[in-house]
C-alpha cells in the first residue's frame, strides 16, 4: 500500500496530527489537499509541540516532500506566520510545494466570515472565522485569487480587478470597509515575492511520485460530518474532507488511493454549533473534557463531548470506504465506569442506522447504546496489544464488530511512541 489517505471520521479533531506525523516517517510525500487554515494539528516530538495549521506535518523531515494542493484555501500571511515560527525553532531543512491552483485567503475573506456570523445571531455556525466559508464561495462564483495568480504580478492585478469591485460592493452592504485596490495589490504582490519559490503544478509533481512507486499520505483536514456535501448542513465547513474528495483537490487519479484509514477517537467530540446524539452535557462531559485536553488547538474554544457514537462512524465508512482505523486517545477513558457505545439512533420510534439529512430529523434522534465494562489499569505504556486489559480490548473489538472496520492503531498517549500497531499501513 503505497498510497493511504487518512481521514476524520467524525466532527474533526480526532488526532489526525499525531497519525500523520507516526505515519509520515514512512511517507516519502505528504498532502494537504483540502481546508486550510481552520484546520488545527497538533504534534509532539520528544520534549517540543507544534501546532500545525496549514503547513503538512512532514514538514518536520527534511526527506519529504510537503504539498498544499489545488484543493486548498491559504491565507499567505498565516502561511508565512507558520514557516517563521518553524524556522525560528529550528526547523529550516524543509520541502514545500504549493499548488499554482490553491485559493487565496483574502483579508476580505475574513471580514466576512466574521460578518455573516454576526448576522446570523442565534443560527450563527460557529466558524473559526479564518475566511474558509467565503474564500471556497468566491472559487464557485469564480472570482477567487489562486496561488499561482499571487505570485504572477499581472495575473495578481487581473484577479484582484475582476473580484475586488464585488468584493467591496458586498463588504460596503454589511456594513464594513471596502478595500482599496493599489494598496491591497501592493501588498499582496509582495506577499507573492516571498511564496514564488514554493508555488508549483502539485498535480504533476505527484504524478511523478506515482510513477516512482513512492510512498504517498494524504492528510485529511477536519472530519466526515463537517463535510459540505455529507455533513450535518449547514453545521459543516466549505470543503469535502473525505476520501474520495481527494482525487479532485489533489489532481490525481481515483485508483491512485490504495488505502484509507478513518482516524476515530475512543469518544465523540466537536467544536461549533449542530446536532450531536451523543454528547454529554453533565459531569463525566466535563471529565472527559479535562482529561483529554478537548480545547480547540486554532480556536481555543472548550469542545462539545460525548460517547463514541458508531451511526457516525459507519457513515463515514459509507462515504469514504475506511479500510482501517486509528482509534485515538483511548487512555481518556481509563477509570471510567459509565462507558457506553452509541450503535443506532431512534426516531418517531424506529431504529435507524444512518444520519438523517435534515437538521430538524437529527437533533430528535434519541442514541440507543450498549454498556461496557471499564478497566481500571494505566494503559499509557502499553506497546503490545495483548498487555491491553481485557476491557479496553472488549470496547476495540466491539468497535471492530459494530463498524466491519479492523483497528489497525491504537493512541495511548500523545507522544509518538504512546502508539499501538497492530498493522503497519503503509505494509498491508
Ligand atoms: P469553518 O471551517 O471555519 O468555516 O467552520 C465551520 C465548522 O467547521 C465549525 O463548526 C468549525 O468549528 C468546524 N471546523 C472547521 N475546521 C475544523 C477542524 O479542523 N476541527 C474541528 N472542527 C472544525
Amino acid at each position: 500500500m503505497s498510497r493511504v489517505v487518512l481521514i476524520g471520521s467524525q466532527w474533526g479533531d480526532e488526532g489526525k496530527g499525531k497519525v500523520t506525523d507516526f505515519l509520515g516517517q514512512q511517507a516519502d510525500v505528504v498532502v494537504r489537499s483540502q481546508g486550510g487554515n481552520n484546520a488545527g494539528h497538533t504534534i509532539i516530538i520528544g520534549e517540543e509541540k507544534f501546532a500545525l495549521q496549514t503547513i503538512p506535518s512532514g514538514i518536520f523531515n527534511p526527506k519529504i516532500k510537503n504539498v498544499l494542493a489545488n484543493g486548498m484555501v491559504i491565507n499567505p500571511k498565516r502561511a508565512l506566520e507558520e514557516l517563521k515560527n518553524l524556522e525560528k525553532r529550528g526547523i529550516t531543512d524543509y520541502q514545500l510545494f504549493i499548488s499554482n491552483r490553491a485559493h487565496v485567503i483574502m483579508p476580505y475573506h475574513l471580514d466576512m466570515d466574521g460578518a455573516y456570523e454576526k448576522f446570523k445571531g442565534d443560527n450563527k455556525i460557529g466558524t473559526t472565522k479564518k475566511g474558509i466559508g467565503p474564500c471556497y464561495s468566491d472559487k464557485s462564483n469564480r472570482i477567487g485569487i489562486r496561488m499561482g495568480d499571487l505570485v504572477e504580478p499581472i495575473s495578481l492585478r487581473d484577479a484582484l480587478e475582476n473580484a475586488l469591485p464585488i468584493k467591496n460592493m458586498e463588504l460596503e452592504s454589511l456594513g464594513l470597509k471596502p478595500y482599496n485596490f493599489r494598496e491591497l495589490y501592493e501588498e499582496y504582490v509582495e506577499i507573492g515575492k516571498k511564496f514564488a519559490p514554493f508555488v508549483c503544478d502539485t498535480s504533476e509533481l505527484l504524478q511523478e511520485e506515482i510513477e516512482k512507486n513512492s510512498n504517498i499520505l494524504f492528510e485529511g483536514a477536519q472530519g466526515t460530518m463537517l463535510c459540505l456535501d455529507h455533513g450535518t448542513y449547514p453545521y459543516v465547513t466549505s470543503s469535502s474532507p473525505t476520501a474520495a474528495s481527494v482525487p479532485v483537490n489533489a489532481g490525481v487519479p481515483p485508483q491512485a488511493i490504495d488505502h484509507v484509514v478513518g482516524i476515530c477517537k475512543a469518544y465523540t467530540t466537536r467544536v461549533g454549533e449542530g446536532p450531536f446524539a451523543t454528547e454529554l452535557k453533565n459531569h463525566l462531559g466535563d471529565l472527559i473534557r479535562e482529561r483529554g485536553h478537548e480545547y480547540g488547538t486554532v480556536t481555543k474554544r472548550p469542545r462539545r463531548v460525548g460517547y463514541l457514537d458508531l451511526v457516525v462512524v459507519n457513515y463515514a465508512k459509507r462515504i469514504s470506504g475506511i479500510d482501517s482505523l486509528a482509534l485515538m486517545l483511548l487512555d481518556v477513558l481509563t477509570g471510567i465506569d459509565e462507558l457506553k457505545i452509541c450503535v443506532g439512533y431512534k426516531l418517531d420510534g424506529k431504529r435507524i442506522n444512518t444520519i438523517p439529512a435534515t437538521l430538524r430529523d437529527y437533533s430528535r434522534c434519541e442514541p440507543i447504546y450498549i454498556d461496557l465494562p471499564s478497566w481500571k489499569e494505566d494503559i499509557t505504556n502499553v506497546t503490545n496489544y495483548d498487555e491491553l486489559p481485557a476491557n479496553a480490548k472488549n470496547y476495540v473489538e466491539t468497535i471492530e464488530k459494530v463498524t466491519g472496520i479492523p483497528v489497525d492503531i491504537i493512541s495511548i498517549g500523545a507522544e509518538r511512541n504512546s502508539t499501538i500497531i497492530r498493522r503497519n499501513i503503509f505494509k498491508i
